[in-house]
């Protein structure tokens, strides 16, 4: 059935790049995304879908609370493979990057982001691999200028590749996924 899906397709929908952040008690962790949705304006919801598999999304599960840094186009590949390629589960993430406490004590990044957003969570929906935490936003600021970082930009311009656990990875169809 999947063989008969025209991946290529999949392609052209368009995202942004995230670090998503939680915690758990004293520790601090975050990865890279490409699934930042607005999800309503009133009261401002935002959702998240974070793969089982990833340290960020037992801390999301627990503690009820995540960050998001909207990324520009200033973030490097060393950074983007730091957060989107390695696990909180063998590296202290965070230990390597700038990054403040917010209101619900959640860590927010701030290197190479435009804005930064806190949300406590108001639902959670598990979609098999991955789940979607949708939260409500307590706190938001610009941080930085620039611009901000697309999936596209990322697959172009930094030659970046679909990470495994990102929901747009295809084993069927990598040479189609990656642009
Ligand atoms: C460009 C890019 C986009 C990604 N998008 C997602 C995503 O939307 N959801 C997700 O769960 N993982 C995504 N990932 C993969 C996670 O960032 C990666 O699995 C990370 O190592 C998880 O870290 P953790 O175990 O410390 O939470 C993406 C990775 C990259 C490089």
């Amino acid at each position: 059935m999947t063989e008969e899906l025209d991946y290529k397709v999949f392609n052209e929908v368009s995202y942004g790049l995230y670090v998503v952040t939680s915690k758990l008690e004293e520790r601090m962790n975050g990865q890279i995304v490409n699934t930042v949705l607005q999800v309503t304006s009133d009261p401002p919801r935002f959702g998240v879908i974070i793969n089982q598999k990833n340290l960020t999304h037992d801390f999301i599960l627990e503690s009820g609370v995540f960050g998001v840094s909207i990324l520009s186009q200033a973030a490097p590949m060393t950074f983007i493979g730091l957060f989107g390629f390695r696990s909180g589960r063998d590296v202290d993430k965070l230990a390597q990057a700038k990054w403040i406490e917010g209101r619900t004590g959640c860590p927010l990044v701030i290197d190479f982001s435009l804005g930064i957003m806190e949300a406590k969570l108001f639902r959670t929906m598990d979609v098999g691999t991955h789940t979607i935490f949708v939260g409500d936003i307590v706190d938001a600021r610009a941080i930085g200028d620039g611009r901000p970082m697309t999936y596209e930009y990322y697959h172009v311009h930094l030659k970046g590749k679909t990470a495994k656990n990102a929901p747009t990875y295809s084993p069927i169809a990598q040479k189609s996924i990656q642009v």
